[in-house]
């Protein structure tokens, strides 16, 4: 499932993380991916070692793990630190898959079930610099607003078209869910936001009641 996540972080706080990622060291991003994807990938990353950067990390996953449609969709069991990015100058990431597992600051693998992508430069700000992203139906082109995400599984063919003229900074992350199965995890979302709806509507009826402990009954199946 792919899911926009709107209004992650205010134009106020996007401003501020912009102001701070100016100031700081990027480097070559091709450092932080498998051999494949390596090959594949030309633009630049804010080091891990920047001042700044474990407290900017901690603000952008702290405002995804708050996000009600986050939560749900995602059903997150471990968020890994994000990291920030910047495309210019005709670079690219092309068609990959990212890679199973990542450490968590433990060294402990973490299984990579949701990717996410925050994007941080507004859409007037750069050209190309799509997101796109392969699943049964086809490819579909990404390009947000400045504080909005975009999650879809980690199993998915994706690449980031070449941006042309401009800067695409962005944050990207992947969590592991409390939930493997993608379907599994669509249709707990799906269930979850009907029931908010019909909760809306009716109030706590008897059959509001009950599917809501159909809810977290399967959650109680399919966690892990
Ligand atoms: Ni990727």
């Amino acid at each position: 499932m792919l899911l926009h996540i709107p209004q992650v972080l205010s134009k106020q706080e996007v401003a501020q993380i912009r102001t701070e990622l100016a100031a700081h060291e990027w480097k070559d991003g091709a450092h932080s991916s498998g051999a494949q994807a390596a090959s594949r990938k030309r633009n630049l990353q804010l080091s891990l070692q920047a001042p700044v950067y474990a407290r900017l990390a901690k603000q952008v996953a702290g405002a995804l793990a708050r996000h009600p449609l986050f939560a749900s969709a995602v059903l997150p069991r471990q968020i890994l630190p994000p990291m920030f990015n910047c495309y210019s100058g005709g670079g690219s990431y092309g068609n990959h898959v990212d890679s199973a597992m990542q450490r968590d600051s433990l060294g402990d693998p973490v299984r990579t079930d949701v990717s996410t992508t925050l994007f941080l430069s507004e859409p007037d700000e750069y050209e190309g610099g799509e997101l796109i992203v392969e699943d049964t139906y086809g490819e579909h082109e990404i390009k947000l607003d400045a504080g909005d995400a975009i999650i879809y599984p980690a199993t998915s063919l994706h690449r980031v078209e070449p941006v042309t003229a401009g800067e695409r900074i962005a944050s990207f992350l992947w969590s592991q869910s409390l939930v493997r199965d993608a379907w599994q995890r669509k249709m707990l979302f799906d269930l979850d936001m009907n029931i908010l709806k019909l909760r809306q509507q009716l109030g706590d009826s008897d059959e509001v009641v009950g599917l809501t402990s159909t809810y977290h009954n399967l959650l109680r199946q399919w966690t892990q």
